[in-house]
């Protein structure tokens, strides 16, 4: 197998992306790459220094000063922020309602896509995002479109979020849903879309392990 195989998997908030990256990295033995925590790293920076999340010029120069380093360990990633550990906080609600913002800024895509193509170098990976598939690495050999419907999407987060004790409305987290889809599918910049090669994968009706499996099969039919 190609030494530097990379297996690129865009899709929609909440459509499992990030487990079934994770799930088929395991199983490969790849690096995971998950680039929205890029995002939400920063994105967590920017709220905690009180920084206007509209400016995109001083999101970079906080961006250039920053640090993001993630880590797989005992098959969970880790991700630290000038060295402290943010796993959890990225993950708050406050972090998501404002990533996408941050994350349309020209300025800052630019130098979170070279920090990506950098760590993608390392060796085989699997990359999850929005753009990977269509920007950060063109090249990539194998592309997954994944989807839900929205109804779905927002039923997995909700019991994700019931899960971990926190509070949350269905509702609200299909609102949100349709929220971030717009702005990311709109965005001027290396918008979300599907590359013109890449295979799509509705997981509407498929588990994490049946489409971490397609996409393995996937592999094993392109590197045979
Ligand atoms: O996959 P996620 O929900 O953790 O991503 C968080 C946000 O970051 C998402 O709303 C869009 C943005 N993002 C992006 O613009 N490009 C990427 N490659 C990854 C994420």
């Amino acid at each position: 197998m190609d030494e530097k195989l990379k297996i690129a998997i865009d899709g929609p908030a909440g459509a499992g992306k990030s487990t079934v990256a994770k799930l088929v990295a395991e199983q490969l033995s790849f690096l995971y790459i998950d680039t929205g925590a890029m995002y939400r790293a920063l994105t967590w920076a920017a709220i905690a220094a009180q920084i206007d999340l509209n400016d995109g010029e001083r999101l970079r120069q906080l961006l250039d000063e920053t640090t993001i380093r993630l880590s797989n360990e005992d098959n969970k990633l880790n991700v630290y922020l000038n060295e402290a550990d943010v796993t959890q906080q990225i993950r708050q609600n406050d972090v998501t309602a404002h990533v996408s913002l941050v994350a349309s800024h020209e300025l800052v895509r630019k130098e979170m896509v070279e920090r990506q193509r950098q760590l993608a170098q390392q060796g085989r990976a699997v990359l999850d995002g929005r753009d990977i598939g269509t920007y950060v690495l063109p090249d990539a050999q194998i592309k997954v479109f994944l989807t839900a419907s929205v109804e779905e999407r927002a039923r997995r987060r909700f019991e994700e979020q019931q899960a971990k004790g926190m509070e949350s409305s269905l509702e609200q987290l299909k609102e949100e849903i349709a929220r971030r889809d717009n702005l990311d599918s709109t965005r001027a910049f290396a918008p979300l879309k599907k590359a013109d090669d890449a295979v799509e994968i509705d997981s509407t009706n498929l588990s994490i392990e049946e489409v971490a499996a397609k996409i393995i099969e996937l592999v094993k039919e392109r590197t045979r």
